[in-house]
């Protein structure tokens, strides 16, 4: 007997275009470039030499005067942005922040003249400048003072565009910050440093090897009545349209990884820049599983990045930068 062969029922196979690197490379729908990324750098006004940070594997905290080097490795990968967070010689109320003698005024300074050719970020916040670690003033009854933290807030922005900062990037989440340091900067003639902002910044849980990584980690409570709760995302739109109303010219979402959908929905109802903060518990978490053989750290991250991008991020905060930057250079 013979069984009647005939062509299957059409099918269509995917696998033709996936045969090959070239094939797969070809029709590649997102792709990694170093160009878009921001490297996080810690400043430390107390060292005098770069101390290695051993929440963040890879990465140190800086003294001022070493800092031009790790400016000069970015740039040389070709990463388009550092992002600066500065850790001062001694904690007040947050007043320190706005010291342009503090880390991250003479960091700008220093990078600015020695490397060029890179985007300047200057995180706004006053967690790493407070005793008690938390973003902002302190009311009477131990909550939050926003509206008098938001004086402190303009002031170190100022200082920031001041030492030659093209971006400052408020992540504290009051209300009504970014409205007020535009006004600020505006009026010290800063007209042409953009803000970008934190605009959907959540309570999150992987915020925990930065805390310890800038030493502002609250002394008592949390975040969570500044910072949003993780589950509402139509609230971020919310607080995403507010910062561009008040003249954010780059919104931010953060983390990135367990917040994709709210990347997305950025993406596909603004017209301004999406950034996407990988933060550093995204980070370690996949170092300490790939220290365990559990994952491939290379694979693993670039996957992470890949997933960011294709989301909708035009611009990712990763401590992956320059280890991606090298991988993908190869
Ligand atoms: C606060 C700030 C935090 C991060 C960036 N800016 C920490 C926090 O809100 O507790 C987290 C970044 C990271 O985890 O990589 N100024």
């Amino acid at each position: 007997m013979t069984i009647a062969t005939r062509a299957p029922a059409a099918f269509r196979r995917f696998h033709r275009l996936r045969r090959t690197p070239a094939l797969r490379s070809l029709v590649r729908e997102a792709r990694l470039d170093p160009a878009a990324w921001v490297l996080p750098v810690f400043v430390d006004a107390r060292l005098a030499e770069p101390t290695p940070i051993a929440s963040l594997p890879g990465h140190s905290r800086w003294p001022v005067s070493r800092v031009v080097e790790l400016a000069e490795r970015a740039a040389a990968a070709r990463i388009g942005g550092l992002l600066l967070f500065g850790l001062p010689d001694e904690k007040d109320d947050g007043g320190a922040a706005a010291d342009p003698l503090g880390p991250v005024p003479s960091a700008l300074r220093a990078i600015r003249r020695a490397v060029p050719g890179i985007a300047l970020i200057a995180d706004v916040c006053l967690c790493e400048y407070t005793t008690h670690g938390h973003c902002g003033v302190l009311s009477r009854d131990g909550g939050i003072d926003n509206d008098a933290t938001l004086p402190l807030l303009c002031a170190a922005a100022t200082s920031y565009a001041e030492a030659g900062a093209d971006l400052v990037a408020p992540s504290d989440m009051m209300d009504g910050r970014v409205g007020a340091i535009r006004a600020a900067l505006d009026v010290a003639g800063h007209t042409e440093t953009a803000i970008l902002s934190y605009a959907a910044k959540f309570a999150s849980a992987f915020y925990g090897p930065f805390r310890e990584a800038a030493d502002c980690a609250p002394q008592f409570g949390d975040r969570t009545a500044y910072q949003m709760d993780p589950p509402n995302a139509r609230e971020a739109l919310a607080e995403i349209a507010t910062d561009l109303a008040e003249g954010a010219d780059m919104i931010m979402v953060k983390p990135a990884g367990p917040y994709l959908d709210v990347i997305a929905a950025a993406r596909a109802r603004l017209d301004v820049p999406v950034a996407a903060y990988q933060v550093s518990g995204e980070y370690a978490a996949l170092h300490a599983a790939a220290e365990r053989g559990w994952i491939d750290l290379e694979r693993a991250a670039v996957e992470s990045l890949v997933g960011i991008t294709r989301a909708g991020a035009d611009v990712i905060c990763t401590y992956f930068a320059l280890e991606a930057a090298a991988w993908l250079g190869r």
